[in-house]
C-alpha cells in the first residue's frame, strides 16, 4: 500500500511537471537602459505578439519602447492593435512596389529615420533581403512556432503535426539569408497532446511565444548597448 502510494505521489508529480513548459535559456529581467532601446516591429498577421511585447513594456518586464510598427498589408490586424495602444504605424504594401528590393528599401528608410536600433519580426510574413540583413546585422530577430531547426518554414505546427513529434514549441532566433536559420536566441518547448488539434496547440504554443519574445527581446537589447558582447 505503501509503495503504491509512493507511486501514485510520483506519477502526480510527474503529471504536474508535464503540463508545464520548459524556456531555454530563463534570463529574466530586463535591464534598464537610458534612453530606453528602440524597436521597430514588422507585422503581417493578428498581431498578438505585437500586443505581447507592448504589454511587457506597460508591465515593465521590457525596458523599451516601440518607434513604429510596419506592415505591408493593408488588412493586417496589428493594426487595431496599433491605434488601440497609440503605437505609431505605417503601411508598406508590397504590392505597391516593382520589386522585393524596392519594399525592403522602404522598409529599411522608415526603420532609419526613426533610428530604431532593433527589429522584430513578429509574424512578418515575408523574407527579407540581404540589404535589411546586413543593415541590421545582429539586430533583427524573428519568432518562429517550431523548436528550430527542426520544421523550417511555412506551416511549421502542421509540419510538427505530420511528423507524430511529441514535443515542438517556438524559437526566437536572429535572422540570416537562409530562412529560419539565424542563431538561436531562446526556445520554448510545448508537448503535443494526443487530444491536440491543430488550433488547440497553436495556441499552447502562441501563449509561450507571447513569453519568450520580450524575453528575447531584452536579450538582445542588452547585446546590443553592451557592444554584443554575449554574441557568437
Ligand atoms: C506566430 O505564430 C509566429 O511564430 C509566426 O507568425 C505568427 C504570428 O502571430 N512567425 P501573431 O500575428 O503575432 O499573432
Amino acid at each position: 500500500m505503501e509503495q503504491d502510494n509512493k507511486k501514485y505521489m510520483e506519477n502526480n508529480i510527474s503529471y504536474d511537471l508535464n503540463e508545464q513548459s520548459l524556456i531555454s535559456p530563463l534570463d529574466l529581467g530586463s535591464p534598464l537602459f537610458e534612453p530606453k532601446i528602440r524597436l521597430g516591429v514588422l507585422a503581417s498577421g493578428n498581431g498578438s505578439n505585437f500586443e505581447y511585447i507592448i504589454k511587457s513594456i506597460q508591465n515593465n518586464q521590457l525596458n523599451a519602447e516601440i518607434s513604429i510598427l510596419i506592415v505591408n498589408n493593408p488588412g493586417c490586424l496589428a493594426i487595431s492593435k496599433a491605434i488601440k495602444y497609440k503605437i505609431p504605424y505605417v503601411i508598406i504594401n508590397h504590392r505597391d512596389c516593382q520589386s522585393r528590393l524596392e519594399h525592403d528599401m522602404l522598409v529599411m528608410k522608415k526603420l532609419d529615420e526613426l533610428s530604431v536600433e532593433l527589429v522584430i519580426m513578429a509574424g512578418w510574413m515575408r523574407i527579407v533581403g540581404e540589404e535589411i540583413i546586413n543593415g541590421y546585422k545582429n539586430r533583427l530577430i524573428n519568432i518562429h512556432p517550431s523548436l528550430l531547426p527542426s520544421f523550417k518554414g511555412v506551416d511549421a505546427i502542421q509540419q510538427a503535426i505530420d511528423k507524430r513529434v511529441t514535443i515542438t514549441g517556438c524559437t526566437v532566433h536572429y535572422v540570416q539569408k537562409e530562412v529560419d536559420s539565424g542563431s538561436i536566441i531562446i526556445q520554448a518547448a510545448v508537448p503535443i497532446k494526443e487530444q491536440d488539434s491543430k488550433e488547440t496547440l497553436k495556441k499552447r504554443i502562441q501563449d509561450m511565444e507571447h513569453i519568450i519574445l520580450p524575453l528575447a527581446i531584452a536579450k538582445v537589447a542588452k547585446n546590443i548597448r553592451t557592444g554584443f558582447k554575449d554574441n557568437k
